[in-house]
């Protein structure tokens, strides 16, 4: 299972890099805002930044197009940038078709804003290398977002799509302890998630007793 972490934080992304579990970064157009980062040349730097961190794992680049003519060229320019960028394009028709004129060129592809088994089976159709189902924003408007993970989970697994499940919208432990179970290639998250995978009061208890009777031991 790889893990990615869903920031455009380079510092966060240091931090994740260095903790040795970072397989890569998903960003939205969100994220680049909430980091102050404007204009195409400033972002499009800030992509490059993010691959030199990340060193050999995949950074999604999210297109703002929304025409395909529009998305093929945002598409192309973001490729270019690194031999690690993955183009995200969001779930609309104009998407589908532009993932396919993708995967012609042999540009990986994120299909982004997924919340549909349906939505999935097309993306896989189109030749994305990576479907992203928001887990926790179905949560948020009372619908199952792991049940999405493991329907779809369930039908790439009936054929022989290449298409990764990209489980996105990850918010807290449970979530990415549950779409391991699931078997979801991938979980993108705030790197506090993976982070809060090391807690557990009995390690903490255990290290104490253990350090406390080495002292002893030794004095
Ligand atoms: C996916 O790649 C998105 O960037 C992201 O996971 C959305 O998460 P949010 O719903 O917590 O904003």
């Amino acid at each position: 299972m790889k893990f990615f972490i869903d920031t455009a934080n380079l510092k966060e992304i240091q931090e994740a890099y260095e903790l040795g579990v970072l397989d890569g970064v998903t960003t939205n157009p969100s994220l680049m805002a909430k980091e102050g980062i404007k204009g195409k040349n400033n972002i499009f730097k800030h992509y490059a930044n993010i691959c030199e961190i990340v060193k050999d794992g995949d950074v999604s680049a999210e297109v703002i197009a929304t025409t395909y003519e529009e998305m093929i060229k945002e598409g192309e320019e973001l490729a270019d940038l690194h031999e690690n960028i993955v183009v995200k394009v969001p779930m609309i028709k104009d998407g589908i078709r532009a993932i396919k004129y993708f995967y012609d060129k042999d540009i990986r592809t994120n299909c982004t804003l997924v919340f549909s088994a349906g939505q999935a089976l097309l993306a896989a159709k189109a030749g994305a290398s990576y479907v992203s189902p928001f887990v926790g924003r179905l949560d948020d408007v009372s619908t199952d977002g792991l049940q999405l993970i493991e329907q779809i989970v369930d039908i790439y697994s009936n054929y022989d799509f290449d298409t990764e499940v990209l489980a996105a919208s990850v918010r807290h432990p449970m979530h990415l302890i549950k779409c391991a179970e699931l078997g979801a290639d991938v979980v993108t998250c705030p790197l506090s998630v993976i982070t809060s995978l090391l807690n557990h009061p009995l390690t903490d208890s255990g290290l104490a007793k253990f350090l406390s009777d080495y002292k002893k031991s030794q004095e």
